[in-house]
C-alpha cells in the first residue's frame, strides 16, 4: 500500500471546477514533485491533502486509512505536516522558541506532562535547527532571517514531531540560485524518514530531488510517473512548451 492515495479528486469553488478527477499516489520515503502551469490546481490538491479544503468529491488515503473527511490537526497527529505559500513564523520570537512551539503543538498532552520532556525536546529543538544550518542565530528573533533561512526555518518546524509526510507549496520561491542550491541539500537526508510532495516552479529543482512527479493541468492529471518518464513524455512538453 502507498503512503498517501488521492483518487477522484473533484473540488468546485462556485463556478470554477479548480479539481476535476486529480489524483496522487505517494510511496514511503518518496519524494514526489506536483507540477503544472499556474492555476492548475496544484495548492488545491495540497490543501485537500492535507484538511484545509474538503473536496467536493474524491477520498484520501493516508497510512490504510480514508481521512477525506479528517480535520487538518487529526491529520497532523496521523504524521502529516505541511508547509504552505503563506508564513507560520513568529517574528518576534527567536529561532528556538518558534521550534520548540511547533514541537509542544504536536507533543500529546500526555507527553507535555509526565515525561522527561523539558531535556528531550531541547535536544529535538537543537537537532532541528543544526540540521537546517540554523543553530548558529538560535537565540536570535525570527525577523532577523533572510528570506531562504526563513523558509528554511518552517521547514525545521514542519519537521517537529517526526511526519511520515511532509507537504511544501513553493518553497524556494523568492529564494536565490544559491538558497535554493541548499534547500536542495537541507532536503536530500530527510529521505531516510519521511516522504515528500513538493509544488515547485523550478523543473531544475524539482528534477534534482525527485524520485517521480505528477503534472496537473486544467485540475486534471496529465502525466505520472518517474523524472525520465515525465521529461520524455509529449503532453508535458507541449503544455511547457505553450507557456514559453
Ligand atoms: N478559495 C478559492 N476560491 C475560489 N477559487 C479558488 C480558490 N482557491 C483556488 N481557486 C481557483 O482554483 C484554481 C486553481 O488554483 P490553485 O491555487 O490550486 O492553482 P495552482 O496550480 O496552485 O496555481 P499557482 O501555480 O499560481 O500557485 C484557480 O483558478 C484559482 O483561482
Ligand atoms: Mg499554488
Amino acid at each position: 500500500m502507498p503512503l498517501l492515495e488521492a483518487a477522484g479528486i473533484v473540488k468546485v469553488f462556485g463556478k470554477l471546477t479548480a479539481l476535476d478527477g486529480a489524483a496522487l499516489t505517494v510511496g514511503e520515503n518518496e519524494f514526489h514533485g506536483l507540477i503544472g502551469p499556474n492555476g492548475s490546481g496544484k495548492s488545491t490538491l495540497m490543501k485537500c491533502i492535507a484538511g484545509a479544503e474538503m473536496p467536493t468529491q474524491g477520498k484520501v488515503s493516508f497510512i490504510n486509512s480514508d481521512i477525506t473527511m479528517l480535520s487538518p490537526h487529526v491529520r497532523a497527529r496521523a504524521g502529516m505536516s505541511l508547509k504552505f505559500q503563506i508564513t507560520s513564523v513568529l517574528p518576534t520570537l527567536t529561532l528556538y522558541d518558534n521550534v520548540l512551539l511547533a514541537l509542544q503543538a504536536r507533543a500529546s498532552l500526555f507527553d507535555l506532562v509526565f515525561s522527561r520532556t523539558r531535556g528531550a525536546l531541547h535536544e529535538q529543538v537543537i537537532t532541528m535547527l543544526r540540521q537546517f544550518r540554523l543553530a548558529d542565530c538560535a537565540h536570535d528573533a525570527a525577523a532577523t532571517l533572510s528570506h531562504g533561512q526563513q523558509q528554511w526555518l518552517e521547514i525545521a518546524m514542519a519537521l517537529a514531531g517526526k511526519p511520515r509526510l511532509l507537504l511544501l507549496d513553493e518553497p524556494t520561491g523568492g529564494m536565490s540560485i544559491e538558497e535554493r542550491r541548499v534547500t536542495g541539500e537541507l532536503l536530500r537526508p530527510v529521505k531516510r524518514h519521511c516522504s515528500l510532495v513538493i509544488v515547485e516552479h523550478d523543473l531544475d529543482f524539482i528534477r534534482d530531488i525527485c524520485d517521480r512527479l505528477t503534472v496537473l493541468d486544467q485540475g486534471r492529471v496529465l502525466a505520472s510517473g518517474t523524472v525520465p518518464e515525465i521529461q520524455a513524455s509529449k503532453s508535458v512538453q507541449e503544455i511547457y512548451l505553450r507557456r514559453a
